[in-house]
């Protein structure tokens, strides 16, 4: 086993100091193949010690896979990984009794009541007795399901069932949990409270890995890794990952008849990318005067009202769409990066 990784500062004062980065999670050239499709192609990043891990892709990037690796459940292709020191290759089962996992299925079961399931789920996690009950009466507490014990599983609303889900992968008090799409389908408000939960967790020194297809929730990730066809993409805190790939003004574009406009300003070498945001337009160019100048000279020439032009600081959706769109990324986490 190994606990951490260690390094050596050499101090001022002449003598070597040890450092201890606290990493929960380190990952190495992590690869999955399935007969003769890479799903998972040389992934590598570390995951710190107590921070929300953002997960994020489109459907199919390989999120799950890498989960499932990582939590002991499905052997890897090639390449070397550790979840709380312990290695995925030989050590599985001392990850599985470590870690908590929040599969993306469903893992409950409907047809128990809400207390049978954490009743359930803690004997899995071999605890018994007083501990069972008092770490059953705190994930209670902490999904607030308090007075819902005796409910069917099967009938509570989703975001129920989700923070549930959360609290049976929580009983046996694991210091890195892995959530596989927690809040897929679950209502903005549901949604809310299940991150309160997250954050709640992480002020305990809980290392959270979670992936999401929702972009305003990875603003609330303090690192986010983004992987694509299998590869990783992009890495980075939410700030750094906007200021460090869109190098150009983007401008909002406020206008009638937008997938035309989109159109007419996708074939001006001026326009850097453009894309379709709710009823708006969002528009790289190279200088925010000149480009909002041209823009709206084109848009009224071809008989579109233009309401506003204003510059805004990109979104982390902006960011995605710019990394995923083009043919090829540089990144410094995997070199440079086909993307399809
Ligand atoms: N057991 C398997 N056999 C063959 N192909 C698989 C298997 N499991 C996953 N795949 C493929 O590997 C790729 C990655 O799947 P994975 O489930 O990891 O994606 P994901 O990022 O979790 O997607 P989603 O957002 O839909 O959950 C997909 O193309 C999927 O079809
Ligand atoms: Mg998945």
């Amino acid at each position: 086993m190994q606990p951490c990784n260690l390094a050596f500062m050499h101090h001022k004062n002449g003598y070597n100091k040890q450092i201890v980065f606290m990493n929960s999670i380190t990952v190495e050239n992590l690869t999955k193949k399935f007969g003769d499709f890479t799903a998972v192609d040389r992934v590598s990043f570390n995951v710190k010690k107590g921070e929300i891990f953002g997960f994020l892709g489109a459907n199919g990037a390989g999120k799950t896979t890498v989960i499932k690796m990582l939590c002991g459940l499905l052997a890897s292709t090639s390449g070397e990984a550790t979840v709380a020191g312990y290695n995925i290759n030989t050590e599985p089962e001392n990850i599985k009794r470590t870690i908590g996992y929040m599969s993306q299925k469903f893992s409950l079961y409907n047809d128990l009541t809400v207390g049978e399931n954490l009743n359930f789920f803690g004997g899995v996690y071999g605890l018994k007795n007083s501990i069972l009950k008092d770490r059953i009466q705190w994930a209670v507490e902490m999904a607030g399901l308090t007075g819902k014990t005796n409910a069917l599983t099967g009938s509570l609303p989703v975001g129920w069932k989700q923070r549930l889900a959360l609290g049976c992968s929580l009983l046996h008090r694991p210091q890195i949990v892995f959530l596989d799409e927690p809040t897929g389908g679950v209502d903005p408000i549901s949604r809310r409270r299940f991150w309160d939960l997250i954050f709640s967790l992480t002020e305990e020194g809980v290392t959270v890995f979670v992936t999401t297809h929702y972009l305003d929730e990875a603003e609330y990730c303090n690192t986010i890794m983004l992987i694509h066809a299998g590869k990783l993409v992009a890495g980075g805190s939410p700030r750094q990952l906007k200021t460090e790939h869109i190098r150009f003004p983007m401008l909002e574009v406020n206008c009638t008849n937008i997938i035309e406009a989109l159109n007419i300003l996708q074939q001006k070498d001026w326009v850097i990318e453009s894309s379709v945001f709710g009823t708006l337009l969002h528009v790289s160019v190279e200088d925010e005067e000149s480009g909002s100048r041209k823009i709206k000279e084109l848009l009224t020439e071809n008989n579109i009202t233009v309401f506003g032009i204003e510059r805004i600081v990109p979104s982390l959706e902006d960011v995605f769409i710019h990394l995923t769109d083009r043919p090829t990324i540089d990144t410094r986490t995997s070199g440079t990066v086909h993307v399809h």
